[in-house]
């Protein structure tokens, strides 16, 4: 059975405008599991743009929450999430100029301090993920480092999808990735830019355990709820 991540930034996002204290991430992180996801993802960024330590803190502490954290590999980011032990860890790349989380990690340049990293989390027993893009060498380097879980970065095949352009060549890739991943005993995850119409698409991709999906369901909650666009999504990858 697949599962549903959702990520709350946006809630955060939506109240740091008015730099009150409505919408409450931790209310929709309590919220989003009652209305059947199985997890909440949580980025907390060096520059702090939507979810703050405190959001970060209480989300984690709550037992009804499954949290997987996105964090870059700051060193005291890293300390900062140890402190905080989150049930997960995602761990991506980060720019301060980016909107959002462009591209997968570069495993080759920081081969050795994600190895530390990833020690240091499974002694905490924190499962970890490395959030990268659908590439062959990439799997095998995330096998060598020894993380639980990968994210296949969903960004292209998205974009494609939206702009009603040719997208097999990708879902191949992202195809031929999750086979491998799941063949080295890697859990395989997605994320990034999901909406209804691609993660149907890859819903045909068996080896997927779990879609991490965050904009599209804030967004779409304004139309129709929070609620049913859950719904909607766990109908869409229970087939
Ligand atoms: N997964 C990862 C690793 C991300 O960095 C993000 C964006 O923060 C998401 C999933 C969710 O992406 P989106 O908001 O486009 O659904």
């Amino acid at each position: 059975m697949k599962r549903l991540g959702i990520n709350i930034d946006h809630v955060a996002t939506v109240r740091n405008a008015r730099g009150e204290s409505h919408p409450d991430p931790y209310y929709a992180a309590l919220h989003v599991i009652k209305m059947g996801a199985d997890s909440v993802t949580i980025h907390l960024r060096e520059d702090r743009r939507h979810i703050n330590d405190l959001d970060a803190k209480k989300i984690c502490k709550t037992k009804k929450v499954l949290v997987n954290l996105e964090i870059s590999i700051n060193d005291k980011i890293v300390k900062n999430a140890l402190k905080i032990k989150p049930d997960y860890i995602c761990l991506v790349p980060e720019n301060r100029k980016e909107v959002t989380t462009e591209g997968g990690l570069n495993l080759v340049k920081y081969k050795k301090k994600l190895k530390n990293i990833i020690e240091k989390f499974k002694k905490n027993k924190i499962r970890t993920s490395l959030f990268i893009n659908p590439s062959i060498k990439d799997i095998r380097l995330s096998k060598e480092l020894n993380a639980d879980c990968v994210e296949i970065h969903t960004g292209r095949i998205s974009n494609l999808v939206k702009s009603k352009k040719k997208y097999n060549e990708e879902l191949n890739r992202i195809k031929k990735c999750s086979i491998l991943a799941n063949q080295l005993n890697i859990e395989v995850h997605a994320g990034h830019g999901l909406d209804y119409k691609t993660t149907k698409i890859l819903t045909k991709i068996k080896e997927i355990e779990e879609f991490n999906i965050g904009h599209f369901i804030i967004g779409e909650s304004i139309f129709i709820g929070l609620s049913n666009v859950i719904k909607k999504f766990k109908r869409i990858i229970k087939n």
